[in-house]
Formats: structure tokens, C-alpha cells, sequence
């Protein structure tokens, strides 16, 4: 009988030896997350004291501002150390040119000013877009054929940066994929002196199936005619990425994003191998509900599904994650 033939290592080397245990496992780790990994995306809505629970992103509410400074208060104090705002615009604020996005007194600044009031320890992203504007639901301006113009939207989206900086918000992520709108923003905040205000660009931003939570929550996805294909990226594409991550960088992004995160986490270890700059991801709403409806129909343990999908990330080499999940797991890694 002769026996199988040993690898030239085994039996002297056993990758098992250093999982044996759980402190030896600690030891081992190559990668941390903390609450610190963690920016908190959040949606505001009109009044005082109204939580409006989203049914398709289970266990996500709106709040009203009121509210949303009670959450920031939850984040600082569990070390999260950004919020991500959205707001539900009402219907009557809404028009074909989104032009709410420009009002100083808008539901987005209310919020921004009331939490750095209440909460100035903690930063303030802020999405550049006119989705959660508009009456059509497209992140920019139409013309007569239906298409989102590029040059004229990216006018608008400055202003909308200007508004939002003034306003007091920390990061500006513009999320509409219009071409050069990176540069002009930037060039805009310098002018106007907000030379410390940040840009994280949604640089690769693709157009998926996974958004469909969020505009219930922000209020777009019953106005939305056709869909987002001629801006956002599609899913077919990886090179592509690499493209735009280096345009929004040679216009100024002091940061980028990958969106959604967990099906193309190939982009993000692809750009942070590239470009070596601060990658950031956004686990999306539809991911969010996907772990939700994973955990509810007994598949799988919610708590561990959360961690180790937060963990992938920073595996593949983000800097930080955007999570509806985030004070939940922080409130998990805190102990
Ligand atoms: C708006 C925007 C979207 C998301 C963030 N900013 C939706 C879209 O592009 O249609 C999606 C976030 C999520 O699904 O959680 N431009």
C-alpha cells in the first residue's frame, strides 16, 4: 500500500495550528472594523417628533429633525464618525428643475445646521444629486427628449454644493455621475472658501438593481420614468471604473466611492490596488434589505451576517464603509 505523497511543508506546516483557539484567531487577524469604519446614512423627513418606518428597508425609519439629532447623538456616542443625509423632499417641493436643492432653509441644511449645533463633534456628508428634487426622479435636468443634460445639470449641482457647504456640511458626495462635475465643484468651494470641505466622490457608481429601498425612502421610486443607464455605469464594466477614479481624483476628490458595495468589491480591491487613495463603499439599501430578509427567513444569523459583510469590505481595502447597519454593528463591536 502505498501512502498519498505529502506536500513539501505538511505535516511541519498546519494553517490550521493558528485557528485553533479563539485568542490565537485575535492574534491572527488581518483586518479590524470598528464603529470607526462606519458612516451612517439617514433620511429626513418634514415635522416634529415623526418617525416614518420605509416597509421596504425593514427596520430604517425617516425621522424629522428632531429626530435625526437624537440619532447623531446615538452615533457620537457609539463612535461612528459621519452621518450620510438624504432627505424625503415633499411632493410640492418638488419640480422638473429641483430647484429645492438651492433653498438655503431646504430640509437637508435644517438638518445639517441643527446637528452641528447639537452634535458638532460629528462630520456631515452630504449627497449632491437632484433625485430627491425633482418631480421626474433623474438626478439632473431633462431636456425635451427626456435625457439628463450633462454641462447644465452640473451648473445646478454646484450651486447645490454651495447651499449645502454653507449650510455646514463636512463631506460633499456628489452621487449623480455627471462628466466633470468633480472639477467644478471643487473649483466653486475654493471660491467660496470652504477650502477644508471635502469631496468624496461616488466615482464608480453603476447602475443597479439595488437602489429600489432607497428612493421609497427619499420618495422617487413612484416618479422615476425609464431608469438610470445613460450616467450610472454598467454593471458590465471594470476598467471603466478605473477611469472615472482617476478623473474625479485629477479634478480634486479627496476620497472615492464604490457603490453598491458587496457585488462589486472586485472595483474596490481593483481601484485601491491602482490609486493607493481613501476607497470608500456603500452597502445600498437593496444589500441592506437582502441581509434583512436573509436573517428573517431563518437563512442565516443576522448579527454574524452583518459583521462579516462589513469585514469584506475592509478586506478588500476600504477605508470605510456607508451602512444602514451602522450603529447596530457598532453597538455590537462595542460590546
Ligand atoms: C441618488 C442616490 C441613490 C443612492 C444614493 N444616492 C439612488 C440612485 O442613484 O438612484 C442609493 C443608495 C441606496 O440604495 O442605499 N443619486
Amino acid at each position: 500500500m502505498s501512502r498519498a505523497p505529502h506536500s513539501a511543508a505538511y505535516p511541519a506546516l498546519r494553517l490550521r495550528r493558528t485557528r485553533a483557539s479563539a485568542w490565537s484567531r485575535s492574534l491572527h487577524a488581518e483586518h479590524r472594523i470598528g464603529p470607526q469604519d462606519f458612516l451612517w446614512p439617514l433620511f429626513v423627513t418634514e415635522g416634529t417628533g415623526v418617525e416614518e418606518p420605509i416597509a421596504s428597508l425593514l427596520g430604517v425609519s425617516r425621522w424629522s429633525v428632531d429626530g435625526i439629532v437624537a440619532r447623531a447623538k446615538e452615533a457620537r456616542d457609539a463612535g461612528i464618525p459621519c452621518l450620510a443625509l438624504f432627505p424625503n423632499t415633499q411632493a410640492e417641493r418638488r419640480s422638473d428643475d429641483g430647484k429645492e436643492a438651492l433653498n438655503p432653509d431646504n430640509l437637508m441644511c435644517r438638518a445639517i445646521r441643527a446637528i452641528k449645533d447639537a452634535v458638532p463633534d460629528i462630520g456631515i456628508l452630504t449627497d449632491v444629486a437632484l433625485d430627491p428634487y425633482t418631480a421626474h426622479g433623474q438626478d439632473g435636468l431633462l431636456d425635451a427628449s427626456g435625457y439628463v443634460v450633462n454641462d447644465a445639470t452640473v451648473e445646478v449641482l454646484i450651486a447645490q454644493s454651495l447651499n449645502q457647504a454653507a449650510a455646514g456640511a463636512d463631506i460633499i458626495a456628489p452621487s449623480d455621475m455627471m462628466d466633470g462635475r468633480v472639477g467644478a465643484i471643487r473649483a466653486a468651494l475654493e471660491q467660496d472658501g470652504h477650502h477644508n470641505v471635502q469631496i468624496m466622490a461616488y466615482a464608480a457608481k453603476y447602475a443597479s438593481a439595488f437602489y429600489g429601498p432607497f428612493r421609497d425612502a427619499v420618495g422617487s421610486r413612484g416618479l422615476l420614468k425609464g431608469d438610470k443607464k445613460n450616467y450610472q455605469m454598467d454593471p458590465a464594466n471594470g476598467a471603466e471604473a478605473l477611469r472615472e477614479v482617476a478623473l474625479d481624483l485629477a479634478e480634486g476628490a479627496d476620497s472615492v466611492m464604490v457603490k453598491p458595495g458587496l457585488p462589486y468589491l472586485d472595483i474596490v480591491a481593483r481601484v485601491k490596488d491602482a490609486f493607493d487613495v481613501p476607497v470608500f463603499a456603500y452597502q445600498v439599501s437593496g444589500e441592506y434589505a437582502m441581509i434583512e430578509a436573509s436573517a428573517a427567513a431563518g437563512a442565516g444569523d443576522r448579527d454574524a451576517l452583518v459583521l462579516e459583510t462589513l469585514m469584506a469590505f475592509k478586506r478588500a481595502g476600504c477605508s470605510g464603509v456607508l451602512t444602514y447597519h451602522a450603529l447596530h454593528a457598532a453597538r455590537l463591536l462595542n460590546g
